[in-house]
């Protein structure tokens, strides 16, 4: 019998058929001894309004409003983003050898990536200053996080997406949101090039990392990944495709250490795809400048960016911390992935997933120590990203003795 933690009336089940009242006890064939009906729990039965937490504030990032552009906050365009959690990721950590590793997951915002911070920053501006196009470049995220804000508030949307290089489902999702969507037989360098070309056109905005409102939005994740921790951490793990999310973390660290809420700032590690990895180069190679990646290549689609508009602050953000650029294989990508998912039941997107096999690289180079605290940026839902990577097998049952070999077998 399975040892239960609750006894006494706070584990009395109720029959819906008959009403009799039993204490669980396992019950493996969930239906009522008596008359073979289903089972129920009564919290008002048992529990008293004193035990209940009080209703929460205001989990979304917007009560960090006071740090971000006083817009009219009337006309804030809120899908009730940020707030997301911070995952103490035990079992990778003993892999890793890391005592305390943290994943940041903002694959729970509202479409299913970071983007949403900036995007409701972005948009909110976007509104007030009367836009009636947002147009964006974007591997996925972007653009099906523009496309959701956008419906919200009221403002068409167009996205410009790499052909054949974009996760489907993220192109469903923009769909979905009502945004027209253009392919360019290029990457997403050329498709940012050919937006910043419409920022002169009547009413269009350009919704891109170049967007200093987008870059507001995302520092709140830093803030709160400090306020989870009440301290930073001693690194941040990101990853880094156009350079805009490392650049909006390190802003948002700075203001919390300069406000006091801080005592230190941490290390910041960017990561990239070894295909596309300009800054890691630049960083190796101690130059002044980036050298652009002309054909960036990597499954993890969403990092695939050669030539990232935001490089001279991402790169300073790795150098002033005293942190780290370091670039990991696609197959390093994948089996971190899989090592997430298998080991903390936590799916995410393979861009973010570098970050693991990051800091699988630099435990064992002995940069990141085993004492210090580690956050990772899962910056992805893995759902969006199902296209490459990720195969299995099924079996086909019809009887009993089938289930009964089948669990043989596991
Ligand atoms: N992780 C994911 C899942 C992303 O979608 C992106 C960027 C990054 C990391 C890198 O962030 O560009 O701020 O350095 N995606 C952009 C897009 C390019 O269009 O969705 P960054």
């Amino acid at each position: 019998m399975v040892q239960l933690m609750g006894s006494g009336d706070l584990m009395k089940f109720r029959c819906v058929g008959c009403s009799d009242a039993f204490e669980w006890n396992g019950m493996p064939e969930l239906k009522c001894p008596s008359c073979g009906d289903l089972f129920e729990w009564m919290a008002d039965k048992h529990v008293s309004t004193g035990s209940l937490l009080p209703p929460p504030q205001d989990f979304t990032m917007w009560r960090y409003a006071a740090m971000l552009p006083q817009i009219d906050e009337g006309g804030i365009v809120s899908l009730s983003e940020g707030g997301t959690p911070l995952h103490y990721a035990e079992s990778i950590g003993e892999v890793a050898g890391v005592d305390e590793l943290f994943i940041k997951n903002e694959g729970k915002n509202p479409t299913g990536s970071f983007k949403d911070r900036g995007m409701s920053v972005a948009l909110t501006a976007a509104k007030a200053y009367g836009v009636k196009v947002a147009i964006c470049a974007s591997t996925g995220n972007t653009a099906s996080s523009m496309a959701a804000y956008c419906a919200r508030a009221r403002i068409q949307s167009i996205v410009l997406v790499p052909r054949g290089k974009v996760a489907k489902a993220k192109l469903k999702q923009c769909a979905a949101y009502g945004a027209t969507i253009a392919e360019i037989d290029g990457n997403f360098d050329r498709a940012l090039e050919l937006v910043k070309q419409a920022a002169g056109l009547e009413g269009v905005a350009i919704m891109n990392s170049i967007n200093p409102f987008r870059i507001e939005g995302q520092k709140t994740g830093a803030f709160e990944v400090c306020d989870q921790l009440s301290s930073a951490p001693d690194w941040l793990v990101i990853p880094v495709g156009n350079g805009g999310n490392i650049t909006s973390y390190w802003k948002g660290f700075n203001e919390f250490r300069r406000m006091g809420v801080i005592s230190s700032l941490p290390k910041m590690m960017g990561v990239q795809a070894e295909g596309a990895s300009p800054i890691v180069q630049a960083f190796d190679g101690q130059l002044e400048t980036v050298k652009f990646v002309n054909d960036p290549e990597t499954d993890a689609t969403a990092i695939r960016i050669g030539r990232p508009a935001n490089w001279k602050r991402a790169l300073a953000a790795v150098r002033e911390s005293g942190g780290a650029a370091i670039s990991v294989t696609d197959r390093e990508i994948k089996s971190a992935r899989k090592l997430l998912s298998g080991k903390e039941g936590m799916l995410i997107e393979l861009a973010s997933a570098s970050t693991i096999a990051a800091v699988l690289r630099a435990t064992s180079k002995g940069l990141i120590r085993k004492g210090e605290t580690v956050v990772c940026v899962a910056t992805g839902n893995g759902l969006k990203d199902l296209d490459v990577d990720i195969e299995f097998t099924t079996s086909t049952v019809s009887t009993i003795e089938d289930i009964s070999a089948l669990i043989g077998t596991i």
